[in-house]
């Protein structure tokens, strides 16, 4: 099965440049549908258009007057998703939290990457959390969007080192590297159809 996927930024856009070099190459099986961000000036937003993928900014002021202004502006980014022919989404560096309105509008169909092995250090600033706490070993999740705020199950991770006088700088860099490979693989399982859900747990059958 071919992914018509959507992805979600909200600046630079590496993971999602990984992910188009992935359907390129030929090792993952997805057809990018739409790129959309809630920035105006997402750089992501530029990478895609330079390949000629539809792009669009949604601007969340005019929904601030709505009297549930978050629920509002999901709506109306999964009735945008929905006209590109989205049946998946991508959130890559997408820095909102996504309410229950898109969620059941994509039930397990929505992917997050997260720079940390979570459920160890989640919400923002995750390599600053983790060097702050003292780990030896940080790393990436790839996990299906829930409720809960970088809860849901699992797909993929992968761990790095946290070295002597690193900074968030560098162990950003080394953790990108990672996310890079482990996004496109995630989405890749659930292409295949290699993947399946049992309460939390994500099954990949080899
Ligand atoms: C990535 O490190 C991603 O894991 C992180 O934002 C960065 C986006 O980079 N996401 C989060 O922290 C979400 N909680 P990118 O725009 O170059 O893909």
């Amino acid at each position: 099965m071919s992914l018509a996927l959507g992805v979600l930024i909200s600046g630079r856009g590496s993971n999602l440049v990984a992910i188009l070099d992935a359907i390129d190459r030929g090792s993952l099986d997805a057809t990018l549908k739409v790129v959309a961000s809630n920035k105006p000036n997402a750089a992501g937003l530029e990478r895609a258009k330079e390949r000629g993928l539809p792009t669009v900014y949604l601007d969340p002021k005019p929904f601030a007057q709505k009297p549930k202004p978050r629920e509002a502006y999901d709506l109306a980014m999964g009735a945008l998703l929905q006209q590109h022919g989205v049946e998946y989404v991508a959130l890559a560096g997408y820095m909102r939290i996504v309410t229950p309105v898109l969620i059941q509008m994509y039930p397990s169909k929505i992917f997050n990457i997260h720079p940390s092995l979570l459920p160890a250090f989640p919400g923002l600033d995750a390599q600053r959390q983790a060097l702050e706490w003292g780990a030896k070993v940080s790393g990436c999740t790839v996990h299906l969007v829930t409720e809960g705020v970088d809860e849901g199950p699992i797909i993929v991770q992968a761990s790095v080192p946290i070295l002597e006088g690193d900074t968030v700088e560098s162990l950003s860099a080394r953790i990108l590297e990672k996310e890079h490979e482990c996004y496109p693989q995630a989405l890749q399982f659930m292409a295949q159809k290699r993947m399946y859900l049992e309460g939390r747990k994500v099954h990949i059958l080899s």
